[in-house]
C-alpha cells in the first residue's frame, strides 16, 4: 500500500511528514474524505470545490493544480487497487519554526494522500441502523470549514463509541441539532417531510447531503431546509445520518428512546436505494 506525501508515492508504513508541520503543531490545515464505490470516485469535484473553499478561508493556496489533485488521485487508487472506500487528502500550511501567525512568506502547503478500503455494510447492518448519543456542541464557530482540527469531534466519537454507539449528534445552546460529529444528521417527520438543518457556519456542507438532496427534489419528496430540536428527533418518524463514508444511514435509536419501529425507515431505505444509484 502506497500514500502520496509532497510530491512522491512513497510505501504507507514510510510515509512521513516533518515535525514542524504546521497541521501537527497547529492543526492548521483542511481535509477531504471522498468516497470511492466499484472503483469509481464519487462526487470529486464536489470535494474538490470544497476543498478549495476550506483553503480559501484560511488563505492556504491550493498545493497543486486541480487536475494535478485528480491524477495524483487516481494514480493513488491504482496503486492500492481500490474499488471501495475512500480518498483522503490533507493540505497543511506547511513546514515552518512554531510560531502562531501565517508564516512570511508562505511555506509550500503539504499535501499527504492515503486510500482505506472498507467493507460495504451487510443488508442487516443497514436494517439495524446505528445508535446515536447526544451531546452538547463543542466545536468552533466555522464548522463549514473542513479543518482537521477535530478534538471536540474525536471526544463525542468516543462518548459514543463508549456507549455502544456510532454516532453523536451535536446539540447547539437552543437544543437544536446541528449535525453528527462526522455526518450530516436528517430527520423524517409523521407527515412524510424530509428535514435537514441549513447550511451556514454551525455545520459542515456534506457533499452527500448536497447530493442527497438534489436525489430527494428529483424523486418529488417533501424536504425542508430548517433547524429541528433533539426532542423532534426523539419523535420523528425516521432518522438518518449522511456522510461520505457512511453514505445515507438509518439511526435507530438516539440516548434511550427508539426511533420509529427501531428498524430502518421506508422513506429512509427508499432514499439509501435512490443515493446508491446516484454513485454508480
Ligand atoms: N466527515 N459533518 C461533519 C462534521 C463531517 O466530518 C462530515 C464528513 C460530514 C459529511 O460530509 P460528507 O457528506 O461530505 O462526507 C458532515 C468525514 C467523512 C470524516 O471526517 O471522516
Amino acid at each position: 500500500r502506497y500514500a502520496y506525501v509532497n510530491g512522491r508515492f512513497a510505501p504507507h508504513k514510510q510515509a512521513a511528514v516533518h515535525i514542524e508541520d504546521r497541521g501537527y503543531q497547529f492543526a492548521d490545515g483542511v481535509y477531504e474524505v471522498i468516497p470511492v464505490h466499484r472503483g469509481r470516485v464519487v462526487d470529486e469535484a464536489l470535494h474538490l470545490d470544497r476543498l478549495e473553499y476550506s483553503l480559501g478561508e484560511l488563505s492556504i493556496a491550493m498545493p497543486v493544480s486541480r487536475a494535478s489533485m485528480r491524477l495524483i488521485a487516481h494514480e493513488l487508487m491504482r496503486r492500492n487497487a481500490l474499488t471501495n472506500g475512500f480518498l483522503y487528502m490533507q493540505v497543511t500550511r506547511g513546514v515552518a519554526p512554531r510560531s502562531h501567525p501565517f508564516p512570511k512568506p508562505a511555506p509550500r502547503p503539504a499535501l499527504v494522500m492515503t486510500t482505506r478500503q472498507l467493507p460495504v455494510p451487510s443488508e442487516e447492518a443497514i436494517e439495524r441502523g446505528i445508535s446515536v448519543v447526544s451531546t452538547p456542541d463543542q466545536r468552533w464557530a466555522r464548522c463549514d470549514i473542513k479543518s482537521i482540527s477535530l478534538l471536540p469531534n474525536v471526544l463525542a466519537k468516543e462518548l459514543a463509541a463508549s456507549q455502544g454507539c456510532a454516532e453523536a449528534f451535536q446539540i447547539d445552546d437552543e437544543g437544536y441539532v446541528t449535525e453528527a460529529a462526522a455526518s450530516n444528521a436528517w430527520i423524517v417527520t409523521h407527515e412524510g417531510t424530509v428535514v435537514t438543518r441549513q447550511l451556514d457556519t454551525d455545520i459542515l456542507s456534506g457533499i452527500t447531503r448536497l447530493s442527497l438532496q438534489r436525489v430527494i427534489e428529483d424523486l418529488g419528496y417533501r424536504l425542508e431546509i430548517r433547524p429541528f430540536t433533539l426532542d423532534e428527533a426523539y419523535t420523528a418518524r425516521e432518522a438518518f445520518i449522511t456522510a461520505s463514508t457512511q453514505y445515507v444511514m438509518p439511526v435507530t435509536r438516539i440516548d434511550e428512546r427508539i426511533i420509529g419501529n427501531g428498524r430502518a425507515g421506508i422513506l429512509t431505505t427508499a432514499l439509501r436505494q435512490a443515493y446508491t444509484q446516484h454513485v454508480v
